[in-house]
């Protein structure tokens, strides 16, 4: 991370007790989100994306699911939610990236970056041979995210959203390749 582009951020706890060491020391950990913070979650949610998955969406997933975020002076800024599905096309078990989002100012800091990584330890660890995900053709900054992190797309998927008819790409990354996380 760019310890120019975080000082940026330095305002928004400036009353938080040691602010420098948690956030500027590499000590960004990534937690396991309980459910009792699922309705913190919904609020980002609502926050971040257009149409947004409910609380009772984000609980019906919560056992099926792996939910994990990063959190600043206990607050959480970012999450993710992924799963292990499988392919029975290629008898292969692969990971399905289904939410990723990082409170609005937040970002640019490397904490998409993380969550990601951490999504494909998971993958590594459980031999998922490949992530996937469906991205809004429009939404360009998400998808040079996930191309600076090493996934490219797949395919079109044409009106993948049933609100507005718009298509999403199919992104992937193959872990199989992947020497070192
Ligand atoms: C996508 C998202 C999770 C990335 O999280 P983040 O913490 O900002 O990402 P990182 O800091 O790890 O990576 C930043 C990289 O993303 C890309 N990026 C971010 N914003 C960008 C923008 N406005 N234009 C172009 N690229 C952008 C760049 O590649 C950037 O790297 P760079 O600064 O070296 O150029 C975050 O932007 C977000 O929450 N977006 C809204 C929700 C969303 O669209 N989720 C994905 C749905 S499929």
């Amino acid at each position: 991370m760019q310890r120019k582009k975080i000082e940026i951020q330095q305002n928004y706890f400036k009353d938080a007790d040691n602010f420098e060491e948690n956030i500027f020391s590499n000590k960004l950990k990534v937690h396991k989100i309980q459910m009792h913070e699922l309705f913190y979650i919904s609020q980002l949610e609502n926050m971040v994306f257009q149409n947004p998955w409910s609380y009772f969406d984000f609980n019906a997933f919560y056992h099926s699911s792996i939910f994990r975020c990063i959190k600043m002076v206990n607050t959480i800024v970012g999450y993710a939610i992924y799963r292990k599905e499988y392919f029975r096309e290629y008898d292969r078990k692969i990971c399905h990236l289904m939410k990723i989002a990082v409170h609005p100012e937040f970002r640019n800091l490397g904490i998409g970056s993380i969550l990601l990584k951490q999504m494909e330890k998971y993958s590594k660890r459980n031999h998922l041979s490949l992530i996937y995900l469906e991205v809004r053709e429009s939404n360009k900054s998400a998808i040079s995210f996930y191309e600076k992190n090493g996934y490219f797309r797949y395919k079109v998927i044409d009106d993948y959203y049933q609100e507005t008819g718009e298509s999403a790409f199919l992104m992937v990354k193959n872990i199989k390749k992947i020497m070192k996380i």
